[in-house]
């Protein structure tokens, strides 16, 4: 059998490591208002600032926003550049105040089709956060979980070729290492607002032990009070990696 990538700790019984949100229902939000979808989203990034300083307050470790997927190209093109303007306007208004609470900032995902001033302003706030001790924020943006697979797998492939990995044996680890999320603990807890129970091609490799919660709540009307009832949840439910509920209960060790 091959090395699992999933960590199996029997005492860890306390709150999510890394917690991973679709934040969806901006437009459903929007239009409940009879108000352009926009404001939908501009009323989301209120719920993203409150839940982040929730979040670094609890010491928790990993936040993941998925922010545009790599399918939301298909959108009309003027919410497409509305949603780029958002992302450059908040980017630029919360760096500085974010830096000062200690988050560090990593976006994921293929950067390359942004406008420049979106790619610069990426990596200037990761380089000013990356040494940040608090909350990590992670932003995934033009991502979609099969391209995070392939790009890794074309890293491998590449390194194959130049003769730069020792052993070509490719792994559970290896991929694992090559994903944008490598050296980040992989997510707890899943939560999608917005009342649809699918992932979206959200992380798929990395949500393969995660616990899931849906919520027909909109993104915009998600609270900190919501956010802590599904940590609730979390706390309640009994991980058990494959083994039976005995062996998790007594805290037998895996063999
Ligand atoms: C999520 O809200 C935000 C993004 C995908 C950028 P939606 O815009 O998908 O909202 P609904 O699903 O149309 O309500
Ligand atoms: C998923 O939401 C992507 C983000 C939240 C960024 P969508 O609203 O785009 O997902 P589908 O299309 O309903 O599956
Ligand atoms: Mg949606």
């Amino acid at each position: 059998m091959s090395t699992p990538t999933v960590a199996f700790d029997p005492t860890d019984n306390g709150n999510p490591r890394h917690i991973a949100i679709i934040m969806d229902g901006n437009g459903r939000w929007a239009k409940k208002r009879f108000m352009p979808r926009v404001m939908g989203h501009r009323s989301g990034v209120k719920t993203v600032k409150r839940l982040v300083e929730y979040c670094n307050n609890k010491n928790i470790e990993v936040l993941s926003l998925f922010a545009f997927s790599s399918e939301n190209w298909r959108r009309p093109p003027e919410e497409v550049s509305l949603l780029m303007k958002l992302f450059i306007t908040t980017l630029s208004a919360e760096i500085k105040r974010l830096s000062l609470k200690k988050v560090r900032l990593i976006c994921i995902g293929d950067n390359s089709a942004f406008p420049q001033e979106l790619q610069d302003m990426i990596v200037d706030s990761e380089t000013l956060t990356k040494n940040n001790d608090g909350l990590t924020l992670v932003i995934a943006a033009n991502y979609g979980g099969h391209w995070d697979i392939t790009q890794a797998v074309n890293q491998i492939s590449a390194k194959i070729k130049a003769g730069t990995l020792p052993d070509a044996l490719i792994t559970e680890a290896l991929i694992a290492q090559h994903l944008t999320t490598a050296n980040l603990p992989e997510p707890d807890l899943f939560i999608r607002t917005g009342g649809e129970e699918r992932i979206s091609n959200f992380m798929l490799w990395q949500l393969a032990y995660t616990e899931f919660y849906f919520t027909k709540t909109l993104w915009p009307d998600f609270s900190t009070t919501l956010l802590q009832e599904a940590i609730d949840s979390f706390k309640g439910r009994q991980r058990r990696f494959g083994r039976t509920g005995d062996q998790v209960q007594n805290q037998e060790p895996p063999p």
